[in-house]
């Protein structure tokens, strides 16, 4: 299971949060994953200087901080960082 989290801060709002929502939510009803990817929002992660979104990746122990994903990245993202991990 992955725990995905998606900064909803302003900064990030205005740097494409909610379409990363829409495009994380798009993908999990397509590849039938709501058991596999638990997406969540979060306050501003402290990381609002970078130009693009942040997120944190976590199997629920563990999370890594990723800022900076831009909408347009978000299949890169998701090759890179969830696709690998899934079905662990
Ligand atoms: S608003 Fe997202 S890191 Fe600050």
């Amino acid at each position: 299971m992955i725990f995905v989290s998606i900064c909803i801060g302003s900064s990030c709002h205005l740097k494409g949060s909610q379409k990363m929502v829409e495009l994380f939510e798009e993908k999990i009803k397509s590849e039938n994953l709501d058991d596999e990817v638990i997406l969540s929002g979060s306050f501003c992660l402290g990381k609002c200087n970078r130009e693009g979104v942040t997120l944190t990746v976590g199997d629920g122990i563990n999370e890594e901080i990723i800022a900076g994903v831009k909408p347009e990245s978000f299949n890169e993202f998701w090759n890179t960082k969830i696709a690998p991990n899934l079905n662990k």
